[in-house]
């Protein structure tokens, strides 16, 4: 790449797509107040995974489980979207071939209004049972603990993927095809250590691919355009582009419809 201004490069970059594709990680809410997982005031610094985000976890304790998610529920519920999620959502409205994948369950993206979003690892304000498989939002916070089905009154869980779950099968295939078919792929805000989405950006065939991220990952080295900002301060910078030019083979909407 050249030696341009990093922003200058990716709003040229952002312009020109026409299969854009965006991978955010808890780094693209870190702005919102959420916190990231690994990071120094990281989730995982305080509490091991194996405790709390694993179905033995949650067979051996559910109401300790439920009481990590209520805590964190508690925490993401006043979060807002900040310039990067609302900045993705209008770059959705104006780039019909746009697909944004999160690894986030805080359901920011779509408060920020993105629709054409695959949640990988589902979103923490669904729950589901246990028993009838039921499964709805719930905004309530805290949570009796452990919920339980308004239905057959089975134990509910959170509708997320923990440690050890396959991500669902739709989301997945959703993700990887869209990746294989982008021409631009922005990699926001992952440490990009969890498998099996830490491989995504190695799947992409045509793409240029982008970080942005304030620090270095595994993925740094085989990067076209790494982008060392926050994410919020970064789309602060860069003007939203205009619907694709007339008579340019604009896409057809490749990546149709709502959360798995
Ligand atoms: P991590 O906490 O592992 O990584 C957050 C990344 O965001 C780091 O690389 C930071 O450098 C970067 N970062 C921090 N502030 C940022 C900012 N303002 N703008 C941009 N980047 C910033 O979070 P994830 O990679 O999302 O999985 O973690 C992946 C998965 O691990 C999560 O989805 C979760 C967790 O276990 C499940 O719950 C299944």
């Amino acid at each position: 790449m050249s030696g341009r201004d990093p922003v200058a490069e990716l709003t040229g970059l952002l312009r020109k797509a026409r299969r854009p594709v965006a991978l955010t990680g808890a780094g693209v809410s870190a702005e919102s107040g959420v916190p990231t997982f690994r990071g120094p005031d990281g989730l995982w610094r305080r509490h091991r995974p194996e405790d709390l985000a694993t179905p033995e976890a949650f067979a051996r304790d559910p109401a300790l489980v439920w009481e990590w998610y209520n805590w964190r529920r508690e925490r993401i519920a006043p979060a807002r979207p900040n310039p990067a999620h609302r900045w993705l959502a209008a770059y959705e409205r104006a780039n019909p071939g746009f697909l944004l994948i999160t690894q986030n369950v805080d359901g920011l993206h779509r408060l920020a209004g993105s629709r054409r979003l695959v949640e990988v690892h589902g979103n923490l304000w669904v729950l589901r049972c246990t028993r009838c498989g039921r499964e709805g939002e719930d905004r309530r916070v805290p949570l009796p603990v452990p919920p339980r089905c308004p239905e057959c009154g089975g134990l509910l869980r959170p509708g997320v993927v923990w440690f050890g779950e396959p991500l669902p099968a739709e989301a997945l295939t959703r993700s990887t095809e869209a990746v294989q078919e982008a021409d631009l792929l922005l990699v926001i805000g992952t440490s990009a250590v969890v498998q099996p989405v830490a491989s995504f950006p190695l799947l992409a065939r045509g793409a240029v691919v982008v970080e942005i991220n304030p620090a270095a990952t595994p993925l740094t080295p085989s990067l076209d355009l790494s982008v060392r900002s926050a994410a919020g301060a970064l789309f602060r910078r860069i003007p939203l582009p205009g619907p694709p030019p007339a008579g340019s083979g604009s896409p057809s909407p490749s990546h149709p419809g709502g959360t798995p």
